[in-house]
């Protein structure tokens, strides 16, 4: 239950799956955390549903750098520091071969997947420098380390955080700041669901079914498994690792 006492914690994407059971999970280990997301009545039914003293909301579109900073300034103002950083948000556009991807849509997923990670680093390494260390965990994907057909954007903007984090885990390791990214296989929430129905529209379920073969382990994983990787990024059991690379994917890039 002791985890991330006295942490600080920031969410973005923080009402999706990942993001939400992260910050239950965090919550549960002693943190306080805040929560962001696009939208104010999904963020008001996430801190509903939790229902923890320790648990509060913000409205952060992270292709805003306004709302970033803005998101780290409520974090220090709530709690009096911030300390983990979960750079979480991220959209999957839509399933079309590169011949024929849409240019809006790829700008939309490098804004959200890559840009709205870089505004979220910029302004908790300046909180964080200030209290002299700090954790930002970065949710990557499979699709950061192997190819994918069809979904190039997405795949090619969850490499880029790669780089991105090793630049962060560079610049921040003098500050005490530790930068990691996590890259999971098909999770078992809405983002595979409308991956699915882009890549079988109306089979879905049989599409899963043909996900899951690709997995050594023969499914998905839940939020929940996800939450507990980045539980222990943000915590000080990783004190001595940056600029890593998590999979956690059931072997699929074994
Ligand atoms: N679900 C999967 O199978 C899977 C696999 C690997 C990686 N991921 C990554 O995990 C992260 C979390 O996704 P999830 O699986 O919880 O799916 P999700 O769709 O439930 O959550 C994504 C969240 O990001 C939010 N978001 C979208 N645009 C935003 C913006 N501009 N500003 C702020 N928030 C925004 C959404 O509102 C949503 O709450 C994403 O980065 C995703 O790419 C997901």
């Amino acid at each position: 239950m002791t985890r991330l006492r006295d942490k600080v914690v920031a969410i973005t994407g923080g009402t999706g799956g990942i993001g939400k059971a992260a910050a239950d999970l965090f919550l549960q280990q002693g943190a306080k955390v805040i929560i962001s997301d696009i939208n104010q009545d999904d963020i008001d039914g996430a801190v509903n549903d939790i229902n923890h003293p320790n648990l509060k909301g913000i409205v952060c579109d992270v292709t805003k750098e306004a709302d970033n900073q803005r998101l780290v300034e409520f974090a220090v103002e709530s709690f009096g520091k911030l300390d983990v950083f979960f750079a979480n948000a991220g959209v999957e556009g839509i399933v079309k071969p590169l011949t024929e991807y849409p240019e809006d849509t790829w700008d939309l997923i490098f804004n959200v997947n890559v840009k709205g990670v870089w505004f979220g680093i910029k302004h908790a390494f300046k909180a964080m420098e200030k209290s002299k260390g700090g954790s930002v965990i970065i949710t990557s994907s499979v699709a950061g380390l192997q190819g994918t057909p069809n979904v190039g954007a997405y795949t090619t903007s969850k490499h880029a955080t790669i780089g991105l984090m090793r630049s962060a885990a560079l610049e921040g390791a003098p500050l005490g700041i530790r930068v990691n990214s996590i890259h999971p296989s098909p999770v078992d929430n809405r983002m595979m669901r409308s991956l699915e129905d882009g890549f079988a529209p109306g089979q879905g379920a049989e599409a899963k079914k043909g996900f899951e073969q690709m997995i050594p382990l023969k499914r998905y994983a839940t939020n929940e498994e996800v939450a507990n990787l980045a539980l222990f990024l943000a915590s000080d059991e990783s004190s001595f690792i940056t600029g890593a690379i998590y999979p956690i994917d059931g072997g699929m890039t074994a």
